[in-house]
């Protein structure tokens, strides 16, 4: 996606988008649609992002029998259900398997030697916060399962789960299934495809062993977190571009406080530490941060 990348909210440069295929989003419609984002999701939605705001919610304006925004913006405005479909549907939930590889090779290579030696003496909990549609999740299962089914079994002695969360109900419930079409699943290295994916149909299942280490579920990050326990590893990549400086700032504050000394951070390829997190993360890699006091 891209409906960030900022500056404020509410002052749309673009002049009233055209309705070539639909109803006309005006700059007023825009403003109240971006005050939504912001207040519930902490998305920010650039002035510049009038048109491809009106072209994903188009099909919502549709389904409600509506021909303007002004009266979609009025029925988002009074229907709960309807605003948090217009939040989703303004979510971008771009994702692949083994995305940003050098993440996956710190974790197999640095991460993973230390999540052994925790598994000794502790459950070692791992969070993919914005997941999607879970492929970065089960990309890190299968890392910690390793190419071949023979090199997992520290695990079968360990307590080691995985937590993927995302505001939208739609993509949790892929994660949550496992199930991936044949393209999507192309990035995988061979040999982990052939450990851990069974064919289903035309498309392709994460194998039991990899998918119950999961547990998916709808979280919208700026409200309670469910987590009674600290946490080894999150996983925040391409989440955070979306949002303002204040709201960064304050998720970075939290993630820091739910790692473990010791803990590591990896955050998107275009994505940086500020705030507080920043003092209180080393640099462990390219977007790889760990967490003093180990
Ligand atoms: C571009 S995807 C990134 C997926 C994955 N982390 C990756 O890097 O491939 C961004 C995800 O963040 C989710 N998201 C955006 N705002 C959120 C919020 N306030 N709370 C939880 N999830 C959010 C979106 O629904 C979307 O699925």
């Amino acid at each position: 996606m891209s409906l960030a990348g900022a500056k404020a909210v509410g002052r749309p440069t673009a002049p009233e988008a055209a309705g070539a295929n639909g109803a006309e989003l005006g700059s007023t419609e825009f403003a109240a649609i971006a005050a939504i984002m912001q207040s519930d999701a902490r998305i920010h939605l650039a002035p510049g992002k009038v048109t491809l705001v009106q072209s994903r919610l188009n099909r919502r304006v549709r389904k409600h029998g509506l021909d303007s925004f002004k009266d979609y913006v009025k029925l988002v405005q009074s229907n709960a259900e309807e605003r948090r479909a217009m939040v989703v549907a303004l979510t971008t939930n771009h994702t692949h398997f083994f995305r940003e590889g050098h993440h996956f090779d710190h974790l197999r290579e640095t991460a993973m030697p230390w999540l052994k030696k925790q598994a000794e003496h502790k459950p070692v909990r791992i969070w993919s916060a914005g997941c999607s549609s879970g492929e970065e999740v089960y990309s890190i299962a299968m890392c910690l399962r390793g190419p071949d089914r023979g090199t997992a079994s520290w695990l079968d002695r360990a307590d080691v789960k995985l937590l993927a969360t995302d505001l939208s109900p739609i993509v949790v419930d892929t994660a949550r299934s496992g199930v991936y079409p044949a393209n999507a699943v192309q990035p995988i290295p061979a040999p982990y495809r052939a450990s851990w994916l069974r064919p289903e149909g035309a498309d392709f299942a994460v194998v039991d062993e990899v998918r119950k280490m999961v547990t998916a579920r709808v979280l919208n990050l700026f409200e309670a977190w469910p987590m009674r326990q600290k946490y080894d590893v999150i996983f925040c990549r391409n989440v955070m571009i979306y949002f303002d400086d204040a709201a960064k700032a304050e998720l970075e504050a939290r993630f820091v406080d739910l790692l473990v000394p010791g803990g590591y951070l990896y955050i998107g390829h275009s994505e940086r530490l500020i705030g507080a997190a920043a003092t209180q993360m080393k640099p462990a890699g390219h977007t790889i941060y760990v967490k003093e006091g180990r």
